[in-house]
């Protein structure tokens, strides 16, 4: 059954921190979406395809914005229940929140409760891809994937492997993290439209040995994702220092175990040697930008016009519940400002953009994910650009597109996602 779903349209034709916005976006004030076995047919003025499909059963969303679903490259799936817990800086966050939470996966019924809960959020905020870290548990990343599956969502992850500076109870060994990936790559990559991503949790979580079995086990699967953390506080990095005295520099702790090639996606990565940026611009690997989370643990200013400016592979995501929210449109407002205190302010074109196509390009999937065009995934978020009053008065002075939208990325939050598709299926609506 072919669809149409009218509205404001959204869509991409080149890169905004390449271009000029009036040539990277292409903005429809009334446009039309054909959705046809789970893709985009077409897109285009709404008069126009409503002639060329006159069959079609038709959603008219009025005023709202169609665009791509948000993509969210970095989260954390089983840190759900503890998203917002006060006041400390990233190791005594992870010992004091985190390790107790990730230890409770071992049960596979709180791993599905968590997993649903998880993706009811995500989904409620328009998010319709998430590439999440799971725990050590080979249990959590079953929970993960059947949920994902289930609803027909595309959807990443893998099991986080620690074999190190961790309690007793959430550590793994060298050889059972790389045969428990294995088994679970195996079981779930490539499954409708599930990935496995090879998931060190970080440098000092892991010893040589076991960075080494996962560099091993990514050659043997070069298809695949891996994703890490990288240089996100200033005593982390210290501390990776005394770990691994023969580093050059904390991306060296993966590049000397076979950790960094294209398809790596490296969390945070803010407080970078020149060495490390240089190596990982020629290595192509996608740099994961987490502002919510930066400001929430007191992380430090991502660089994102000096890494654009170099041709990074820069995505967005929230990096709950280090981050302080589900909502993607939240987080773009976090870059704003992350932005404003690095003193390069973000267009609202590049702020979307990061959170649909860039996300999807740090993904290396922007040929199925992350636009608005024929022949992609129909992952699609509608949103309202007068979800409360406050925005309401302020959309309304707007003279431009990109004006009516920038009070939604300021303050939106769920009340403004109005329906979200996946797969050409209808997943949630306000
Ligand atoms: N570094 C290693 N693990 C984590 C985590 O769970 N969250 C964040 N923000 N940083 C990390
Ligand atoms: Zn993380």
């Amino acid at each position: 059954m072919t669809k149409i779903l009218l509205g404001q349209t959204l869509s991409y034709q080149k890169n905004p921190f390449a271009v000029p916005v009036s040539e990277a976006a292409q903005h429809e004030r009334r446009g039309a979406v054909v959705v046809e076995n789970g893709k985009i047919a077409a897109i285009g003025a709404a008069d126009r395809i409503r002639a060329a499909w006159p069959q079609a059963e038709v959603t008219d969303y009025g005023d709202a914005l169609i665009s791509a679903g948000f993509v969210d490259a970095h989260v954390h799936y089983p840190q759900t229940g503890i998203i917002a817990s006060w006041g400390k800086r990233l190791i005594d966050w992870l010992n004091s929140y985190t390790f107790p939470e990730e230890m409770r996966f071992h049960d596979a019924g709180y791993a599905r409760e968590i997993a649903a809960l998880y993706f009811n959020l995500a989904l409620a905020n328009g998010t319709t891809t998430s590439v999440s870290y799971c725990t050590i548990h080979p249990e959590s990343v079953d929970a993960f994937f059947t949920e994902a599956r289930s609803r027909g969502l595309r959807a990443l992850a893998g099991k986080t492997c620690m074999d190190r500076n961790a309690p007793e109870g959430l550590r793994d060994t060298p050889q059972s993290a790389y045969d428990d990936s294995k088994t679970l790559l195996q079981r779930w990559h490539g499954v409708d439209r599930l990935s496995y991503v090879i998931t060190p949790r970080f440098s000092p979580t892991s010893t040589p040995d076991q960075l080494s079995a996962l560099g091993a086990l990514w050659g043997e699967h070069p298809d695949c994702l891996m994703q890490t953390h990288l240089s996100e506080q200033t005593d982390e990095i210290a501390w990776v220092k005394t770990l691994f005295p023969s580093a050059r520099d904390y991306l060296d702790t993966y590049e000397m175990h076979g950790l960094l090639r294209e398809g790596a996606l490296m969390g945070h990565a803010i407080h970078l040697e020149p060495r490390e940026r240089d190596r990982l611009r020629e290595m192509d690997a996608g740099l994961i930008h987490c502002p919510t989370s930066n400001t929430f643990i007191g992380s430090g200013l991502f660089d994102m016009a000096g890494l654009m400016a170099e041709g990074h592979r820069v995505g967005l995501a929230t990096d709950t519940g280090g981050g302080s929210s589900f909502s993607m449109l939240r987080t773009m407002a976090a870059a704003y400002e992350v932005g404003q205190l690095n003193g390069t302010p973000l267009h609202a074109s590049q702020l979307w953009w990061l959170a649909t196509q860039g996300a999807a390009r740090s993904l290396r999937m922007e040929d199925k994910i992350g636009n608005l065009a024929p022949g992609m995934e129909a992952d699609l978020v509608v949103t309202d650009l007068a979800s409360t009053p406050v925005i309401a008065q302020r959309a309304n002075r707007a003279d431009t597109f990109w004006d009516q939208l920038f009070p939604t990325i300021m303050m939106g939050d769920d009340r403004a996602v109005k329906a979200v598709w996946s797969g050409g299926q209808f997943q949630h609506s306000a």
